[in-house]
């Protein structure tokens, strides 16, 4: 076992957690081990498959010309159109060839420690449940499509399956800073809600948008969010929406730029000078940005989610 006070660099086993750290309290199912992984995926009925099929088509309609190239080839790899929920197996023996990578069935979202370490092994863990016809437009945890369909391709992509390796490999020394929210806003604005240039345009990677009905249209053409240069060490002082469009998406240049960005970062350093707290709120413009669009934060100003606001 590795104290927190040092960062592992061995991840065969999971390193140990100091207790001092604070973590979600997460109640671990007692069927489940220290992994956190569910013994097989899940055994989905007919309706899952076809909430499945027609979540994918109506993605599926938007996402050409919006979603980023490495996003729409990945699909393709992995032939992701073929229907129904798609098998973990499959899925794995196809990543494995290409990138290294497996997808693992866990039941619900699972300690920061735990999913960390599952990425640092290439691993990655995806909700084993589907959503139902009630929660169809919004889920608070993330399902099978949410995750496979919006993380699993960007998997085959061998810069971002990097970064993402890297990042689970980041988890412990955020936890021995005790700095995880500033990771975890990195995490946010690159995987969950990234856009990346592709020419002149901007085109999203992240899997929060790929995966919902309407943020692909609002983070790529809408006039209302900022779109602003990528820089770890701004990211990581920003705030963040969980319930809500964003309203500043950041952009980097090309995904080996992202890697370069956060390998290189000297993280000791930027830990012990970030405060506890974010320091810009998620709508802020600053100085230092390199701004793709300055938003007119319209949606944001006119209330948001619930005010009947539309997302332009
Ligand atoms: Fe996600």
């Amino acid at each position: 076992m590795v104290s927190i006070t040092e960062t592992p660099t061995d991840f065969t086993t999971l390193p140990d957690m100091s207790a001092d750290i604070f973590t979600a309290p997460l109640q671990k199912p007692a069927h489940l081990g220290s992994d956190w992984l569910e013994p097989k995926q899940a055994d989905y009925s007919s309706a899952d498959h076809a909430i499945w099929d027609e979540l994918f088509a109506r993605q599926m309609a938007v996402l050409p010309g919006r979603a980023a190239t490495a996003f729409i080839e990945g699909l393709d790899k992995l032939d992701l159109s073929r229907g129904g929920v798609p098998e973990f197996g499959r899925l794995s023996e196809e990543l494995d060839r290409l990138t290294g990578w497996s997808v693992v069935p866990v039941p619900m979202l699972i300690p920061d420690h735990v999913f960390f370490w599952h990425l640092a092994n290439r691993r990655f863990p995806a909700g084993n449940f589907i959503r139902t016809r009630e929660t169809f437009d919004y889920i608070q945890e993330p399902d099978v499509f949410h995750d496979v369909f919006g993380h699993v391709p960007m998997l085959t992509d061998p810069t971002y399956a990097d970064y993402m390796q890297e990042y689970g490999k980041a988890g412990w020394k955020a936890m021995k800073y005790n700095r995880l929210k500033a990771l975890g806003a990195l995490y946010w604005y690159t995987v969950e809600f990234g856009l990346i240039m592709e020419g002149d345009d901007v085109r999203a990677y992240g899997a929060g948008i790929l995966s919902g009905p309407t943020e692909a249209k609002f983070a790529v053409e809408a006039e209302s969010p900022n779109r602003i240069m990528l820089n770890v060490d701004r990211v990581m002082r920003t705030d963040y929406v969980i319930d809500d469009l964003q309203p500043t998406y950041f952009v980097i240049e090309s995904f080996a730029d992202l890697f370069k960005q956060t390998v290189e970062r000297d993280f000791d350093r930027l830990y012990k000078n970030l405060p506890p707290a974010f320091t810009y709120a998620n709508s802020a413009v600053i100085d230092v940005d390199y701004v793709v669009n300055r938003g007119t934060q319209e949606y944001l100003l006119r209330g948001g989610r619930g005010s009947g606001a539309k997302p332009v």
